[in-house]
């Protein structure tokens, strides 16, 4: 049976390693802030919003929702992200995904100051991390994965990892953070054109998850020992939860963990990581900030 690695547990200890970071901030008169954009009322966006400023509050941090109505314009939007790239208190701007269809969010991101980007996914961070720049912002999800591998102990060197999924928010980012010097891994990207599938996936000893699909991933697709990493967060109805629905993730967590080493359970696994990134990323544009300033004097 997999041992379950729990991103709740990492979450908390390194929540509290970052309480004393934000300490010292709040010391020098720095209180970090982090303002994020929610536009419309999708249920499960307003739950992560609310999730994300309670975190940053919990911090002694400063966390802000602004809620724009659905039929928001572009040039609406675009004046109240100048408003918080001005704003000297707001350290972190997140614009909360997806937005409508009405809305380009591509240059909506784009349109964030890239020094505010907690997000980094500015193309600007985007290059910043890619060439491996330690001022880069590095998407959340991909930074709590390779921290919760590096928590656990869980050697990379070598070790073949192969990600299922391309996306810019998790898959590349991460394919490009596991193959730089000092992690060290081989790795392999698959997505939805590619054939037999399992053919790759039963080579990995680290497999990651990012797709969205409900039981992607069955025990006949993995090799014995294997360490998996589930990002999916599918919601399925389930009458018997209050709230008539649960999340699962993309893995089949019953046969699969049977057969690997370690596995994140959905919820409890990846999802904390993220938010506890956000956090990390907020004080770090915090900290870049005041550090910038001072040397202005
Ligand atoms: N929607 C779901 N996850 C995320 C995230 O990490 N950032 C933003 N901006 N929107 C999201």
């Amino acid at each position: 049976m997999a041992r379950i690695i729990d991103g709740t547990e990492i979450s908390r200890v390194m929540r509290a390693e970052m309480a004393q970071q934000v300490a010292a901030l709040l010391a020098v008169g720095v209180t970090p802030g982090l303002s994020v954009v929610l536009v419309g009322n999708n249920p499960a966006s307003q739950a992560y919003v609310a999730s994300k400023t309670r975190a940053c509050e919990t911090l002694g941090m400063r966390g802000q929702t602004l809620n724009l109505p659905e039929d928001v314009s572009k040039d609406e939007l675009f004046a109240v992200i100048d408003r918080l790239n001005a704003d000297p208190a707001v350290h972190g701007i997140l614009v909360q995904l997806p937005l409508p269809a009405h809305l380009p969010y591509k240059a909506v991101l784009e349109h964030i100051h890239p020094d505010k980007d907690v997000d980094g996914f500015h193309p600007q961070n985007a290059g910043l991390a890619f060439v491996g720049d330690p001022r880069a912002f590095v998407p959340c999800t991909p930074a709590g994965i390779m921290e919760m591998i590096r928590r656990e102990g869980i050697s990379t060197r070598g070790k073949h990892v192969v990600i299922v999924g391309r996306s810019l928010i998790v898959s590349k980012p991460l394919a490009s953070l596991l193959m730089a010097p000092g992690p060290d891994a081989t790795v392999t990207l698959t997505h939805r054109h590619t054939p037999d599938l399992a053919s790759f996936t039963r080579q990995a000893d680290i497999l990651i998850v990012a797709v969205g699909k409900q039981n992607l991933i069955t025990a006949d697709m993995v090799k014995p020992g294997v360490v998996v990493i589930d990002v999916g967060q599918n919601r399925i109805p389930d009458e018997s939860s209050p709230r008539g629905y649960r999340m699962v993730g993309d893995v089949d967590f019953t046969g699969v963990s049977e057969k690997a080493e370690a596995i994140t359970p959905v919820p409890g696994g990846v999802g904390p990581m993220t938010i506890t990134m956000l956090l990390a990323n907020t004080i770090q544009a915090a900290r870049q900030l005041h550090e910038s300033r001072g040397a202005q004097r």
